[in-house]
């Protein structure tokens, strides 16, 4: 089982926590408030443990340098507060997206000089880079959950530049219940950044009941095959009007 330094214990890295215990992983979880804040998500942690799973709370340096694989569920614009010699050689999963209202305006993004998944690489240049878990709503990853095998079991989008790293992150999405299916390069996640055509919205289940509330929508599987196709088909976001 793999040791897991989770960065980020929000609506996504609480929701990857959940599954990586259920899983029989080793969580160590890390917010910016630091370890006290975060016994009461411990505590509902711990009663997942069937399979062996564990979680601990500890600081982000700690989670940094507890991972085989270290997921960063942070907003973008908290990367370069992140302890870059900590993540030297580390797989990292990162499932940021650039929210210039959150995260301000950057240049290089709204040119579409570089993808979202390039800038972080470069923010942290010794960590090694996979993006996934980005281009599905946090509360779609338990509803669509399935095991392997499962008929109804959902494709995730996984890309990255190192074979071993995204390999690593394969295995794991595998073990947290999607099929991993390689979306290429990092230069070409753009294919799965928010406004392309393979966003959040290819896990939704009904999109009348989304746009009143989306927390309201329960999620549809989306097969392998058909996330393939739909990445194969997407187009590059104008990330310049992004008003979001
Ligand atoms: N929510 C979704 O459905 C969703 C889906 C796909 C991708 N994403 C992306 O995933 C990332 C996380 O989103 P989220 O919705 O989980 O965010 P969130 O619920 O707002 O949680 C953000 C987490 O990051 C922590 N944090 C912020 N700055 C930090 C820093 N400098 N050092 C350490 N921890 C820090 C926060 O700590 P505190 O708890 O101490 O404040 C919080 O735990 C974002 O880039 C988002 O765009 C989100």
């Amino acid at each position: 089982m793999t040791k897991l330094g989770i960065i980020g214990s929000g609506a996504i890295g609480a929701g990857i926590a959940r599954r990586a215990v259920a899983a029989g992983h080793h969580v160590l979880i890390a917010n910016s408030r630091g370890p006290e804040s975060l016994a009461g998500l411990v505590g509902e942690l711990d009663e997942l443990d069937e399979l062996g799973g564990d979680a601990r709370a500890g600081t982000v340096a700690e989670a940094a340098g507890f991972g085989e694989i270290v997921v960063l569920a942070v907003p973008l614009s908290a990367y370069d507060t992140l302890p870059v010699d900590a993540l030297d050689g580390t797989t990292v999963l990162s499932t940021g997206n650039y929210y210039p209202s959150r995260d301000g305006r950057i240049e290089d993004l709204d040119a579409v000089v570089t993808t979202t998944a390039e800038y972080e690489q470069a923010l942290l240049p010794g960590a090694v880079i996979v993006k996934a878990f980005n281009n599905i709503l946090a509360h779609h990853i338990p509803a669509l959950a399935r095991p392997s095998g499962a008929p109804d079991r959902s494709g995730l989008a996984i890309a990255g530049d190192a074979v071993d790293a995204k390999r690593a992150v394969s295995a794991l999405v595998d073990t947290l219940g999607f099929e991993p299916v390689d979306a290429g390069s990092l230069a070409q996640s753009w294919r799965f950044e928010p406004e392309s055509g393979a966003y959040t919205t290819i896990y939704v289940a009904d999109l009348d009941t989304f746009a009143k509330d989306y927390l309201a929508d329960t999620g549809a599987p989306l097969p392998a095959e058909r996330l393939r196709e739909i990445l194969a088909a997407s187009h590059r976001a104008d990330v310049a009007s992004r008003a979001f």
